[in-house]
């Protein structure tokens, strides 16, 4: 069980993107009618792969960006589910440069900003993909920074991509670092790099049986401002 109250000393909050602020399943939702009852498996598996895509491609040392691995592993979940319609494929990618924000992400980020904390963005997403949903949502002055993996050609979690944060921010000092995070192995191995950790659990979630911890998990992120 995290600790609860304020965490010390943190400079800045930098915020995973993909299922933390923006829902991915947003894309086969709208798009529900025309897939019809396979739509709930759809979204699971098409994010399942993707997540396993990266984690598989940094362990090959085969790195494409997320544009690639997302429509990958779009392909292979139509695949296997005998999903055939001409030019769903296509949609469900237009419609993923549009994800919806939660809707307690905007809200969330400007009380942490009113608090004074930087913020930034660290994702897996390649900068065009992470630009467009960014300004969809119309959130492109909430960020200091938008950073992406694409900067050091490997996928979280290497503690690569947490270091980028570090070097971007110019914060030397991990703790100074509130990552938060709704994939609970994003949220544990920032943790275990060093971050102080916010896990954002929307529905209820156990941690991931993997090193690192986070220091607090809260069911929206309504409630990031009273912790830093
Ligand atoms: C991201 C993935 C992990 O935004 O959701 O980096």
């Amino acid at each position: 069980m995290a600790a609860a109250g304020k965490l010390e000393g943190v400079q800045a909050c930098v915020f995973d993107a993909y299922g933390t602020l923006f829902n991915v399943a947003s894309p086969v939702e709208k798009l529900a009618g025309e897939i019809g009852a396979k739509a709930t498996d759809l979204a699971p598996l098409w994010r399942q792969k993707q997540l396993e895509y990266t984690w598989l491609r940094s362990l090959m040392g085969v790195h494409v960006d997320f544009w690639h691995v997302t429509r990958e592993a779009l392909d292979y979940a139509l695949k296997k589910l005998e999903i055939n319609e001409t030019g769903l494929a296509d949609e469900l990618m237009t419609l993923y440069l549009k994800l919806d924000p939660y809707p307690d992400a905007i809200e969330g980020l400007n009380a942490v900003r009113k608090k004074g904390k930087r913020t930034a963005i660290l994702s897996n997403g390649s900068p065009s993909m992470l630009d467009a949903i960014v300004r969809h949502a119309g959130a492109d002055k909430l960020f200091e920074q938008v950073l992406s993996v694409e900067d050091v050609g490997i996928y979280k979690p290497s503690r690569r991509v947490y270091r980028l944060a570090m070097q971007k921010l110019a914060i030397s000092d991990a703790p100074s670092i509130c990552f938060v995070s709704a994939n609970t192995w994003d949220a544990q191995a920032a943790a275990q790099f060093g971050f102080q950790v916010v896990r954002i659990a929307r529905t209820p979630t156990i941690d991931d049986n993997i090193p690192g911890r986070p220091a607090r998990v809260i069911e929206s992120l309504s409630g990031l401002a009273d912790l830093v």
